[in-house]
């Protein structure tokens, strides 16, 4: 897979949620480009798993970062960084995937470890570790970071709960932090909203649906990593089209 498309040869990317079935995409796309990928989540397991594909299909070795978001001490932060620098010497990219979403219901009955536990990963979790990475990133040229959302941030619709909230937050992040870059030209901040792809987390939402697999989604991380990236800063891009008559038909099912 490495010579196939060198697209990335010697860019170093950092990707959360690499475990999970998105995450574990835009690794094995990166790494099939030609880039050295950390892969950083919360189960060990599953990053092994993402590490052991690329590896097989001759991909640069990954380095894994097993760390809880929710959880993370400021050491722990920092140790990631440390890291990628003494070993790999430099990032030229973030795309965080990693997120957390157990509950779908009224915000009145939200208990209080659901709305922090949202806050903590989708939110709060990919600040910490942005902010922890930007002196690294921004000494790389052409650094990228791209945050996965999801378009019920904007929908603001009912029942979606703290996951919605906390993607409307991560999404205000990014463009803020988009904007105190713009014109700067060493970093490049963008949101990709995947659109209902079939994960383990769309499951949780929509058991019965039959959204595509998250695979045509690899090209997009790809080109949103590329220092020749066709994307500028501050995007909001959704490659997928979102068929709102699914959509509403599958609101109607988790409802009832
Ligand atoms: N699938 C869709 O239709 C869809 C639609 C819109 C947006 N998205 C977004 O796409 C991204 C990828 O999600 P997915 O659909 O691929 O779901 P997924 O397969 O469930 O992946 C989510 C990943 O986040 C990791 N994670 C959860 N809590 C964590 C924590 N505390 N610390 C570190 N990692 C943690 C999980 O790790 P573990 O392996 O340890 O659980 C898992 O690897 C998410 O940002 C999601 O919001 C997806």
């Amino acid at each position: 897979m490495m010579t196939a498309d060198p697209t990335l040869e010697g860019r170093i990317v950092l990707i959360t949620g690499a475990g999970g079935d998105l995450g574990a995409v835009a690794a094995e796309a990166c790494a099939g480009a030609g880039a050295t990928v950390i892969l950083l989540g919360r189960t060990l397991t599953r990053l092994e798993a993402t590490y052991d594909r690329i590896v097989r299909q001759g991909g640069p070795e990954p380095l894994l970062a097993p760390l809880d978001l929710a959880a993370a001490t400021p050491e722990e932060l920092s140790a990631i960084a440390g890291s990628v620098e003494s070993r790999l010497g430099a990032l030229h990219g973030l795309i965080h995937c990693a997120a957390h979403m157990d509950y779908l219901g009224s915000l009145r009955d939200v208990g209080d470890a659901q709305w922090r536990d949202a806050l903590d990963v989708n939110l709060t979790g990919a600040f910490r570790l942005t902010r922890t990475l930007l002196p690294l990133l921004t000494r790389s040229e052409a650094a990228a970071v791209v945050f996965v959302t999801d378009s019920e941030a904007e929908r603001r619709r009912s029942y979606w709960g703290p996951y919605a909230v906390a993607k409307a937050g991560l999404e205000a992040f990014a463009l803020v932090l988009a904007d105190e870059y713009d014109g700067a030209g060493t970093l490049r901040v963008n949101l990709l909203t995947p659109g209902p792809v079939r994960t383990r987390l769309r499951r949780k939402a929509f058991p019965a649906e039959t959204a595509p697999g998250p695979a045509a989604l690899a090209p997009c991380f790809v080109d949103l990593m590329r220092s020749d990236s066709p994307y500028a800063n501050g995007e909001r891009i959704a490659p997928a089209a979102v068929e709102p008559s699914v959509i509403e038909e599958e609101i109607q099912h988790v409802r009832t």
